[in-house]
């Protein structure tokens, strides 16, 4: 398997879909990178998933920096992207470079940037959002979009919604793309947008879009995989196809064991540690 690189996502589009999963640790990282995924994405979702917090905007800094380490160390091809969580960038603009290169130093080879500021950055490009994407790409970053739903300024957004439903919002979008395509980012999430906007938006940028929740006419699909594998499975967006139920299998599993234990049939003899030959015997002979 070839190294995937910002350089060969871009080069997908058209050619073949883009895959992405999020991911949290190693031992997932291990797992997901040899079953050929594309990219993996440290997602602020690990609040939610991994952390059990309400907002994603709650993340520390430094939690989403040793989550990256971690998937960092296990990866060998997927391209590795790091959810800049909203401390590091959207209080406080000027220090985004800094944290950009801390997650870079860290094991990721991109970073992944909310749309935040609202629509007065537009026509300018002054501030908020595109003005952080200015600087890390100025400064050889490279970032990967995210617009539509964008959880970290869900409050703003009128909650958990779907986004550009009518002609004004679908025009903001549509803005927001291009602009941000024009920043030099290498891709873009569209997250839970209409599929026809969806595929408008992807017809009209040569890069990369990514979709979840944005339908099948995207460049390619991202999920949370904590849903994908049935982990939460109180919990299914509509836009989610899970792929196992691994929350019963872990469930079987535990079950198994307190049975085993409580049952005394585990550990046996093979797993269990025994004297060579018969000094079991001499040493209790000697006491
Ligand atoms: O953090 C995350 O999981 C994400 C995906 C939904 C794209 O940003």
């Amino acid at each position: 398997m070839n190294k995937v690189s910002v350089c060969s996502i871009r080069q997908r589009k058209g050619k073949k879909k883009v895959t992405m999963l999020t991911c949290y640790d190693y031992s997932f990282a291990k797992i997901l990178d040899s079953s050929g995924i594309d990219i993996l994405l440290v997602g602020d979702s690990m609040s939610n998933v991994v952390l059990g917090l309400k907002e994603t905007r709650k993340v520390a800094i430094s939690e989403m920096v040793n989550h990256t380490l971690a998937v960092g160390r296990a990866v060998k091809n997927a391209l590795v992207v790091a959810d800049m969580p909203y401390l590091s960038y959207q209080t406080n603009p000027e220090k985004s470079l800094y944290y950009a290169k801390k997650f870079i130093s860290s094991g990721a080879e991109a970073v992944k940037i909310e749309w935040f500021g609202g629509d007065k950055f537009l026509d300018n490009a002054a501030g908020g959002c595109p003005y952080v994407v200015k600087k890390l790409i100025k400064n050889k970053v490279p970032v990967m979009g995210h617009i539509g739903l964008t959880p970290q300024t869900v409050h703003l957004l009128g909650g958990y919604r779907v986004q550009g439903k009518d002609k004004k919002e679908a025009a903001k979008l549509i803005q927001q793309a291009k602009l941000l395509q024009d920043l030099g980012v290498f891709s873009i999430v569209l997250e839970c947008i209409p599929c026809e906007l969806a595929e408008y938006i992807t017809k009209n940028l040569t890069i990369p879009t990514i979709g979840i929740g944005a339908g099948k006419f995207c460049d390619g699909q991202v999920l949370v995989v904590y849903d994908c594998l049935g982990l939460y499975p109180d919990v299914t967006p509509k836009f989610v196809k899970r792929y196992c139920d691994l929350s019963k299998i872990i469930d079987s599993a535990a079950k198994g064991f307190i049975s085993d234990v409580q049952k005394i049939k585990f550990p046996d003899t093979s797993h269990s540690y025994h004297f060579n030959d018969n000094q079991w015997d001499e040493f209790k002979a000697d006491l």
